[in-house]
């Protein structure tokens, strides 16, 4: 380490000196440490990250340390039942930068965590515990179209929301992603990235073909099929224990423009009425003939079932699927939408009306999915509308999620990505939410039991890295199955010390 060349002041003075003419103080500070001819040793790894950092961020909107007035302003948690500090939060512009921050908080031995959208459920993007450097990437969002082969190129800390117009206006290109506009492209196009459309167009990491990223050792390398192969391969699925991408290549398809979108409700109803409506769909969706321009969710809540989706498609298509007969005792409706804007917006707006969306809020979830050969039996399927109907749920906020997904997504093989359950039909997610209370173990145990039951403990368990369980043992074999070994292998060749890390991140493999 160099000699450091500036003694700091305790954070909070530092803040005040930053919101005012920053280069003056260090100015005076120089001036000052020139005159007595004593560099003063820093004390201790807080304080050099502080310098350091201070060296490559000097305006107060770039940087902010653990200490400052309205630090928890800057940390913005999006599970607030997750209460993490970080130590320092740092908002580069430049690629350049990210990489100057990885390196003081490596050299000084700190934990790095990008964050792109921030609405991870575990707050790994704030670290996921105490102490580790944020990177938030939102002054990261470059966009340019090549209109010859129209691939996109996206900064990393830019919004769902935000690509979708922006693919939209530079020629009505799509890809896929998920519904709610205020996740980012950053922690979405890195661990899988489901939405309508991923049926016909896969994930949204399987638009990715190529990608700038920072490395632990603050090298800033371009990766592809043809370049940096490993990494490429790491990041596509696992991006946050390897590296930060800051830019992404994505391949774009014409966007849809023509569709359905459909909703059936079952108020209420007996557990046998649940599991019945429950039955209907699960064979709709495991027709192995069935459309890939059809997309469904079933979602159960306190007060009934509703299955809604898209069909990519004219009504008069939609009225060959004879809906309307597969969903006895459920109200029917249909919107028809023309236009893909006005559908991402409709999904949005659901979404909001479905679970709370974009605001923070207190929150635990589980996940866990089931492959076309392995779904639940008629008799599993009973006893889960009895335990629901019966246990104790500590909240009238729960929701139990089905997601239809297989179609393109099963076509690719398990071990082309890092991103590991190509094999799933269902994914199940399951959350309880407070607005203004920590979860209760009452509200754990239900989800808890939830999976028990429907998972037997008899399969190997999957489990969606997208949405994080932070009390998941074993999370890195649920979230990456057979992908692990390989991923803990490059993990020991680009970042043996484990720069980039969250409590459930790949650890390096022992060598
Ligand atoms: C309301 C809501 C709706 C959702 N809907 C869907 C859905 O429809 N489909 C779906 O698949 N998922 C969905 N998700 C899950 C979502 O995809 C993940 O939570 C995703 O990781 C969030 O990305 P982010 O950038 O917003 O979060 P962040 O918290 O910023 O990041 C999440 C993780 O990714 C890492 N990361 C972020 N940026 C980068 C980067 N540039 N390079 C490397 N690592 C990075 C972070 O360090 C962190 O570990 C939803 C989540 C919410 C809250
Ligand atoms: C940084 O790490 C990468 C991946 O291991 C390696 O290819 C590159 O040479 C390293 N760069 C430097 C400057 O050490």
């Amino acid at each position: 380490m160099e000699a450091p060349l500036i003694l700091l002041p305790p954070p909070s003075l530092l803040s005040i000196f930053r919101s005012w003419h920053y280069t003056s103080f260090m100015f005076l500070m120089n001036l000052l440490l020139a005159a007595t001819a004593t560099a003063v040793a820093l004390a201790n790894p807080t304080e050099e990250l502080n310098s350091c950092l201070g060296h490559i961020l000097t305006h107060r909107e770039n940087i902010a340390v653990s200490g400052e007035t309205f630090y928890q302003r800057w940390v913005n948690r999006y599970n607030l039942d997750i209460p993490v500090t970080p130590a320092a939060v740092t908002f580069p512009r430049s690629s350049q930068q990210v990489a100057a921050v990885v390196k003081c908080a490596a050299e000084n031995g700190f934990p790095v965590q990008p964050k792109s959208g921030g609405h991870g459920y575990g707050n790994h993007c704030l670290g996921g515990t105490d102490g580790a450097v944020v990177v938030d990437l939102k002054y990261l969002q470059q966009f340019s179209m090549n209109r010859k082969n129209w691939q996109a190129t996206i900064g990393a800390g830019t919004l769902l929301g935000v690509v979708t117009k922006q693919l939209h206006n530079a020629g009505r290109r799509a890809m896929s992603h998920g519904t709610c506009h205020e996740v980012g492209s950053g922690g979405h196009f890195t661990i899988g990235g489901f939405g309508p459309t991923s049926r016909q167009f896969g994930t949204a990491l399987d638009h990715v073909v190529e990608a700038e990223v920072v490395l632990a050792n603050s090298s800033i390398v371009r990766v592809s099929d043809s370049e940096n192969q490993d990494v490429f391969w790491a990041i596509k699925g696992a991006a946050s224990g390897f590296g930060i991408v800051t830019e992404f290549k994505v391949r774009t398809e014409p966007e849809p423009t023509t569709a359905v979108q459909y909703t059936y409700s079952l108020k209420v109803g007996t557990p046998k009425e649940q599991a019945a409506l429950f039955k209907r769909w699960q064979t709709q969706v495991a027709n192995p003939r069935l459309t890939r321009r059809f997309a469904s969710t079933l979602t159960v809540l306190e007060h009934g079932i509703v299955i809604t989706g898209t069909f990519f498609g004219t009504k008069e298509e939609y009225d060959t699927l004879n809906m309307d007969t597969q969903f006895p005792g459920a109200i029917g409706s249909t919107i028809s939408i023309h236009g893909w804007l006005g559908l991402v917006t409709h999904w949005a707006e659901r979404l909001v009306l479905d679970w709370i969306g974009g605001i923070p809020s207190f929150f635990y979830a589980k996940s866990c999915a089931w492959t076309p050969e392995d779904l639940m039996s008629s008799e599993t399927i009973d006893r889960l509308f009895d335990l629901i109907a019966t246990a104790k749920k500590g909240t009238l906020a729960w929701f139990l999620l089905f997601d239809l997904q297989g179609g393109r997504t099963n076509e690719i093989p398990t071990g082309a990505t890092s991103y590991a359950h190509r094999d799933v039909l269902i994914w199940m997610q399951t959350y309880t939410i407070n607005l203004f209370r920590p979860i209760s173990q009452t509200q754990r145990d239900f989800l808890g039991q939830v999976n028990t039951l429907v998972t037997g403990n008899e399969r190997p368990y999957a489990a969606y890295p997208g949405y994080v369980d932070p009390s998941l043992e074993h999370g890195a074999e649920a979230y990456w199955g057979e992908n692990l070994p390989r991923l803990r292998r490059i993990k020991a060749r680009i970042d043996p010390k484990n720069v980039f890390r969250n409590p459930q991140s790949p650890l390096p493999a022992e060598i």
